[in-house]
């Protein structure tokens, strides 16, 4: 009986191990090429299930407990504080990395990975105040923001981490920059629910949606930056670095 179940979870934690760390492990060191199709692999065909080996949850739709775009600056035509909270973001699954730096055996080199990616859209309720292009915003309700043709740029660098004789990688200095083609908003329950009201201001703001992602690009990136920064933490902390590359 004993044997059957453990016989059982063992098959059971091989076939929910992911890419890592049981797999063989194809790339070398710094190989761009080899890390582009591995990762590309695990977008296109593993996004919809968690992936425990690389501690990973699922990607698509991945889980956005809360994003905050914070958009203060006085000069700005554009104010904002805009929550999304329990939100899912769709198009990680078609997203596609272009270019690969570092990740060579010196971790303390600056990484670097672009991205193109399809429509980034992400759902659920929002809540927003302020001001944009000089009109009041106000409403709570659910929203679809969407990103059409989004090239994006992660960078960071590594701190070696040493936890029981291993050294991982500590991710520092994240930072993403997105850069999208257009931009589309959805906004349900604008103003109290005031249909004329909303409906005019959701065609405003797909009308002027360049200039409000210029103004509003920069506290995107920063909230995407702590979003996927977890991401890549939760990663690179959860092996030593030298599991994630084949043998020399
Ligand atoms: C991407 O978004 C655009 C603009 O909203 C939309 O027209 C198009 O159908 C979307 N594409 C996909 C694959 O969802
Ligand atoms: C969000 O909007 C985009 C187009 O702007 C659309 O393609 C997509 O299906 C919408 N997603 C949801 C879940 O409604």
């Amino acid at each position: 009986m004993f044997g059957i179940a453990l016989a059982i979870v063992l098959c059971l934690s091989v076939s929910v191990q992911g890419i890592f760390p049981d797999d063989p492990k194809p790339c070398k060191y710094g190989d761009g090429e080899c890390i582009i199709k591995l990762v590309n692999t695990l977008f296109s065909e593993r996004s919809s299930e968690a992936d425990p080996g690389l501690n990973l949850e699922r990607l698509d739709p991945l889980k956005v407990d809360k994003l905050v775009i914070s958009q203060g600056e006085s000069a700005s035509p554009v104010g904002i504080t805009l929550t999304f909270t329990d939100n899912l973001l769709y198009g990680i699954k078609d997203q596609r990395i272009v270019k690969v730096k570092g990740f060579g055996k010196d971790l303390t080199t600056k990484h670097e990975v672009k991205i193109v990616a399809k429509n980034f859209s992400l759902v659920g309720p929002y809540n927003i105040n302020g001001k944009v292009l000089i009109l009041p915003i106000s409403g709570t309700g659910q929203s679809n923001m969407t990103m059409v043709n989004v090239k994006a740029i992660i960078s960071f660098s590594g701190k070696p981490l040493e936890k029981n004789g291993e050294t991982y990688l500590d991710v520092t200095d994240f930072k993403i920059t997105m850069r999208p083609d257009s931009t589309h908003y959805q906004f349900t329950n604008l103003f109290n629910g005031d249909k004329a009201l909303g409906d005019n201001m959701n065609v405003f703001l797909n009308e002027n949606s360049e200039a409000i992602y210029k103004e509003t690009a920069a506290a995107i990136d920063r909230s995407f930056s702590q979003l996927y920064m977890g991401i890549v933490k939760g990663v690179f902390s959860n092996l030593p670095y030298a599991k994630f590359f084949a043998e020399e």
